[in-house]
């Protein structure tokens, strides 16, 4: 295989750095392979100390390893600005990292940014098998999103135009290696280029009129090399990250891990950590609610694995609990849980009778209630085990709470997930609050919080007498089923 240099870029970003060296180090490429040089400047968090950890360790797997640490150079500006010196700086630190690769005889060198996850162990062998002078993998940040690590198109200043290939190269619709005007983050160099020769990050092509960026400058000196980029998205590869720069504040710094993760990363059930780094714990936090329930049937353990995961990047201390199991139910249990179907209901969609699969799903939610009941919790949560988190869930749960603590301080119910019954649905604001409606009728309900008032009114109706799925049931109790007029559950 040929020798690879791996020129890593990490500043304040201890609350990725675990995750991000644990996907580096699963890369599938001979080890002994590849060179590794870090770089890191400014940190006013512990990445400096992580990475001489990190550095020691992996050391002896390698075939060398070494770390540029410029936590010393100060500059005239806030830690998290991108200044002009600051810029110089990082574009001196990229220099280096391209002559100590040249310096090595390396066959290709990879810069690799921390924000930049590479969770396809294939990305290096399948860049190197592409055979291109210069090529980045596809990276994205999440299926809203339109941000990425290339550009389809520049305008007659080299600045970012959008084409109308973009879009279908994103999603992935248009699958491939492809010449494009701009990479950045994650870049493959093939260093036996006689091209490549006249690659810098630092010495400006004649007639640059740019600024003293290091992108720019870069996709200046490749073009004055005669050189082409590509991307590649044959695969996933992997994901950006939001860095704390684009948070602005150093303050959000203090925020770490889960605030930052993505969702595909979050929901994937498997996010891997390297034991040669120092990983910082954090005492779990659940938001001020006395317990975090997740209900998962015993048999759907995959289901359980990734809500797991999951739940520990929230750092949530979460209370698993056995769903009841429709298919175990017998005649027995129903009738000394007094279990009765209501008379007369049918599904409001296939018309069918209750199923024991929902009155299972029902009993699951039930005993929660009778346990906030029981216990006097004053609020909670509860999640079905089929639910993807959305990314900053952590900030915007919190801010959600501040505000109908504020605004309707006596709620009882919180939708956190459903789906309304009829997608277009309007609903109507709560007055005076950004984050809350007015639930519509509505399905699938995946997870909400409840407080003590709330869970006692679900139990008044004494609901197992008159049993219907849960999901009618709730929207029943917030007076917002319109099956009820129309005379389906009338009786
Ligand atoms: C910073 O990282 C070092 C090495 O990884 C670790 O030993 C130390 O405890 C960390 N310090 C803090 C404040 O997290
Ligand atoms: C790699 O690309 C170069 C230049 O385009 C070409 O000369 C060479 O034959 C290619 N090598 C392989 C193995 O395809
Ligand atoms: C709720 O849904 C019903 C029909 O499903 C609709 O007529 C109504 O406009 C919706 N919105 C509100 C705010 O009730």
């Amino acid at each position: 295989m040929p020798t690879v240099f791996l020129a890593i870029l990490a500043s304040n970003q201890a609350h990725l750095l675990p995750q991000f060296l644990a996907y580096i180090e699963r890369l599938d490429y001979p080890r002994e392979r590849i060179s590794i040089g870090v770089l890191t400047d400014h940190n006013i968090d512990n990445t400096s100390a992580m990475l001489h950890e990190w550095v020691m360790n992996v050391e002896v797997l390698y075939h060398s390893v070494s770390l540029i640490d410029t936590n010393d150079v100060v500059y005239n500006s806030e830690p998290l600005v991108w200044n002009d010196e600051r810029y110089l700086h990082i574009m001196n630190l990229r220099e280096r990292s391209l002559n100590e690769a040249r310096r090595q005889w390396a066959d290709f060198i990879l810069f690799v940014d921390c924000d930049n996850f590479l969770v396809n162990p294939r990305t290096l062998r399948n860049l190197v098998a592409q055979n291109k002078s210069l090529i980045a993998p596809m990276l994205t940040v999440h299926k809203d999103s339109m941000y990425s690590n290339f550009w389809c198109g520049t305008d007659e200043h080299g600045y970012y135009k959008r084409t109308s290939s973009y879009v279908p190269t994103l999603n992935r619709e248009r699958r491939g290696c492809f010449p494009v005007p701009m990479i950045y983050g994650t870049i493959l160099i093939d260093l036996r280029r006689q091209g490549s020769t006249r690659l810098s990050y630092k010495e400006q092509p004649l007639n640059y009129g740019g600024p003293n960026d290091d992108m720019l400058l870069f996709a200046a000196s490749v073009k004055a090399a005669d050189l082409q980029m590509y991307i590649l998205n044959d695969e996933v590869y992997g994901h950006l990250m939001p860095t704390a720069s684009q948070y602005s504040s150093v303050d959000h710094l203090k925020v770490y891990y889960s605030d930052y993760k993505m969702t595909t990363l979050l929901n994937a059930g498997d996010i891997p950590y390297t034991d040669n780094v120092y990983r910082p714990t954090r005492p779990t936090d659940n938001l001020g609610f006395d317990r975090v329930y997740m209900i998962n049937l015993k048999r759907q353990a995959e289901r359980r694995k990734r809500m797991l995961s999951a739940l520990n990047e929230l750092n949530f201390e979460y209370t698993v609990v056995d769903a009841v199991d429709g298919k175990s139910l017998t005649n027995e249990d129903l009738s000394s849980l007094k279990i009765k179907p209501l008379p007369g209901y049918l599904d409001p969609i296939v018309k069918r009778k209750i199923t024991l699969g929902e009155i299972g799903c029902f009993l699951s939610h039930y005993n929660l209630w009778k346990e906030v009941d029981e216990l006097e919790l004053k609020r909670v949560i509860i999640l079905e085990d089929d639910l993807d988190f959305e990314a900053g869930f952590i900030n915007s749960f919190r801010w959600l709470i501040t505000e109908a603590d504020t605004v309707v301080p006596d709620w009882e119910l919180i939708y956190l997930g459903r789906k309304l019954v009829y997608g277009n649905d309007q609903e109507d604001q709560v007055p005076g609050a950004d984050t809350l409606v007015i639930p519509n009728y509505s399905y699938w309900t995946l997870a909400y919080t409840l407080t003590l008032a709330g869970a006692r009114k679900l139990l008044a109706q004494r609901p197992l007498e008159k049993i219907i799925p849960v999901d009618e049931y709730l929207p029943i109790m917030f007076d917002k089923h319109d099956i009820v007029d129309g005379g389906v559950l009338s009786s």
